[in-house]
């Protein structure tokens, strides 16, 4: 197997029967050889192509075998070097061995000789170029996940996100400061707990996700510290919790307001010692790990009601980022769909090129409850819609239930600001419907396209109205 790899050898000697009993031997094992009567010709070789193996004489006149091993070792330090030796010569190849020869072998030479050296070289070259493609692909990917996942993957020029990354790289810096992230559904907040990983030192280490609104409340304990086999019924075997698992990393500690009261403690003790215990476990064990948590909730509120402990807040708000809605960031819009919309004609292989002077309009004047995600799912659908070309008003539709339905976004705390009388839904139904008539100069296509219903629901309504 390893015998039929084909490698380019280059056998330098001066003697020019060796040379060319060798290199007709290597031949007949399915190599391709180079020939070269002297060092100097030898070294131009090995600095003018791609040589796998170079078996040189050592004694030669001018360059000689040891000057050969040292300039290889310089140009092509991935090309490895035989020498052939004479029999009385043992402290010569001693000495080629410590100067960085691969291996040697004897003059006069037996074949077995030649054969195992050579043998030993070409499987050492194969592992270490298979060693090299697997490390490139790795390396790649690397800088692939980074990209994605630092503060390149977040996308904005404007003020508001310039500031926000700006702090990102600011706490990235620190080693193992608690981070809040703050703001509505869809801003992003993910995206910024990523970039707060993998901007800091601890990029090389785990990034663990955890949404605390998914857990059940009797398995929190053990979800973060873990436990040992038999801890309780169905603890099976023992099994690591997320603080251990982030060991050296980040634990992002997703929706923290939904954490029931109990567990804020076992936390806020967590964060204080750096220690846990597995559930079950007598030992104590110490972590490494940096929390960065993510609420869309006003967690001062969640206090004032007592469902978020005051002492974990103040210790979590040690280092609050708040990430802006993109009603805050309008002059992102544009930028934000051309990025997604590059990304879905990239997906779905269509040559999407942008968006008509009508669809820019309208995405500026659009409102997003749904933040960013709103955004990304529109462009998407379009794309999807669309055939080739320019995304149309036409092809832009908004859902502006998504993800809005758990936020504290602005919608909710502008109907929580309405008085008794105005609580009616008539009144706002009809305030909105001037609001979108008078934004879009009264096109009704663009009206109800912002208020995500048909041109005919419109045209209905307008004539209730009156308007
Ligand atoms: N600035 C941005 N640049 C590029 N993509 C973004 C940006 N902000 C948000 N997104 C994208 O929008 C979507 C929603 O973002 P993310 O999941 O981080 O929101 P979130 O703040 O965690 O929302 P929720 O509170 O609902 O969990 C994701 O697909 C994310 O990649
Ligand atoms: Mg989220």
């Amino acid at each position: 197997m390893v015998e039929q790899v084909s490698m380019t050898i280059l056998v330098i000697d001066d003697d020019v029967h060796i040379r060319t009993a060798i290199g007709k031997f290597l031949i007949a094992r399915g190599h391709t050889v180079i020939e070269a009567a002297n060092g100097e010709k030898g070294v131009a070789v090995v600095e003018s192509q791609a040589v796998d193996i170079v078996i040189t004489d050592v004694k030669m006149p001018g360059v000689d075998g040891f000057e050969v091993l040292r300039r290889v070792r310089s140009v092509a330090p991935e090309t490895e070097v035989i020498v052939i030796t004479g029999v009385k010569e043992a402290e010569n190849a001693f000495r080629a061995l410590r100067e960085g020869a691969f291996d040697f072998f004897n003059k006069p030479f037996k074949v077995e000789e030649i054969d195992a050296a050579i043998q030993r070289t070409v499987r050492y070259q194969v592992l270490r170029k298979e060693k090299d493609r697997v490390q490139a692909r790795l390396d790649r990917f690397e800088a692939q996940e980074r990209k994605k996942s630092g503060l390149n993957a977040i996308i904005g020029e404007s003020e508001a996100v310039v500031k926000m990354k700006a702090e990102i790289l600011q706490v990235a810096a620190t080693d193992h400061t608690t981070v809040l992230i703050v703001g509505e559904t869809g801003t992003g907040k993910e995206l910024v707990a990523r970039a707060v990983h993998f901007e800091s030192d601890r990029a090389g280490g785990p990034f663990v996700p955890v949404n605390c609104s998914a857990i059940p409340g009797n398995l929190f304990e053990s979800a973060f510290f873990g436990h040992k086999k038999g801890a309780f019924t169905g603890a099976m075997a023992d099994q690591k919790g997320h603080f251990e698992l982030a060991d050296g990393g980040t634990l992002f500690l997703d929706e923290i307001g939904d954490m029931p009261l109990e567990m804020q403690v076992r936390l806020l003790r967590t964060l204080e010692d750096r220690c846990i215990r597995p559930v079950g476990s007598s030992r104590e064990i110490e972590v490494d790990v940096r929390v960065v948590a993510a609420t869309n909730r006003v967690l001062a509120a969640a206090v004032r009601e007592g469902s978020f402990r005051e002492d974990l807040y103040y210790r979590l708000n040690v280092f609050a980022i708040q990430v802006p809605p993109l009603r805050e960031r309008v002059g992102d819009v544009l930028f934000l769909s051309r990025y997604f919309l590059a990304g879905y004609a990239r997906d779905l292989q269509k040559p999407l090129v942008g968006f008509s002077k009508e669809a820019e309009d309208l995405l500026q004047r659009q409102m997003f409850p749904g933040n960013v995600r709103m955004l990304k799912s529109a462009v998407e659908r379009a794309a999807i819609l669309c055939g080739d070309g320019e995304i149309d008003a036409d092809d832009l539709e908004f859902d502006l239930f998504e993800g809005g339905s758990t936020a504290d976004s602005g919608v909710d705390s502008m109907v929580q600001a309405l008085s008794e009388d105005q609580m009616n839904l008539s009144v706002v139904e009809k305030a909105m419907l001037r609001e979108a008539l008078r934004r879009t100069e009264r096109n009704q296509v663009h009206a109800a396209a912002l208020l995500g219903i048909s041109r005919m629901v419109l045209r209905n309504r307008m004539k209730r109205y009156g308007l």
